[in-house]
């Protein structure tokens, strides 16, 4: 059964305010489908039963279940692997004192969903640290939906988690084996903090960033939410930090204060001087 006219623009309407996803409107099945088993579990008969109860006022506590589901989480480790790689080749090297084997490190991954991407850069570092033995990195993982951070929190995954970019050699190195899952050991843990952050409302104070990914997100956006939204990142970024977008993202028509940099790829970004 699709749902209600009203029903869907409720949620579109909703749904843009609080996270500025866009909902085209041929996205009736999506939400429908999206909506479906939390409307079961509030004991309703049908997503139209569930929508018309979120209007009340005392509804209001469901809000946070409807953004988890209606938000898209698809990620994998090392996902695209260019830009892990010119973390390691160019861009840590361009940050760290390769004389003296020192310095620290700030990394933001915004819109991290279940962690993939801020467990790939640990990983990362932790295979070339050697070169900067003093070295310090911190990584700072942020979503909307606190149900993914809860699983990038656990760092557990299934086998076909793991499967989607970790080398056997990376899964028996870095994950132990609990049950029919794998779980990313504590030193990995310790190096990534979950944050919930709405990208589209006031931030926290967050440190100065070196390094920020945000990856495979901006598709959801509209041109001003992402105008606004460079700007806040650019604040955010220290004058010689970088910037790494998704494979199919660019800065174009967004804002003309970075600049691509690494020919090798990886879609990465620096503030022009
Ligand atoms: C497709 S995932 C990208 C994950 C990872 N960056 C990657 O490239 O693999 C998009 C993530 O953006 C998050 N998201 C959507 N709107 C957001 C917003 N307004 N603020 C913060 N996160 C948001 C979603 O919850 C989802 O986890």
């Amino acid at each position: 059964m699709a749902i209600r006219q009203d029903n869907f623009e409720f949620i579109r309407d909703r749904l843009y305010k609080f996270s500025a996803i866009i909902l085209n409107d041929n996205k009736h099945y999506l939400v429908e489908a999206r909506l479906s088993l939390l409307a079961k579990q509030n004991g309703m008969r049908n997503v139209d039963e569930f929508v018309d109860h979120l209007r009340l006022p005392a509804a209001a506590v469901l809000w946070n279940d409807v953004v988890d589901a209606m938000t898209t989480n698809e990620t994998s480790f090392f996902r695209d692997i260019t830009p892990f790689e010119v973390l390691r080749d160019n861009v840590f090297p361009a940050l760290l004192d390769t004389g003296r084997g020192s310095g620290r490190i700030n990394v933001w991954s915004a819109a991290s969903a279940s962690g993939q991407e801020a467990y790939s850069i640990a990983m990362m570092w932790q295979e070339c640290r050697n070169r900067w033995p003093n070295g310090e990195l911190e990584i700072l993982a942020t979503d909307i939906s606190n149900s993914i951070l809860a699983r990038g929190r656990a760092g557990s995954y299934s086998e076909l988690e793991v499967m989607r970019g970790l080398s056997q050699e990376r899964l028996e190195r870095n994950f132990q084996r609990e049950g029919d899952r794998w779980r990313i050991n504590e030193k990995m843990r310790r190096t990534v903090v979950f944050r919930y952050l709405n990208l589209i409302e006031s931030w926290p104070t967050l440190p100065k960033m070196d390094i920020i990914f945000i990856r495979n997100v901006l598709v959801y956006f509209d041109l001003p939410t992402k105008q606004k939204l460079f700007a806040k990142l650019r604040r955010n970024l220290k004058p010689n930090g970088f910037l790494f977008l998704g494979g199919a993202e660019s800065v174009l028509t967004i804002d003309d204060q970075f600049e691509r940099v690494f020919p090798s790829g990886g879609n990465c970004y620096r503030l022009k001087k």
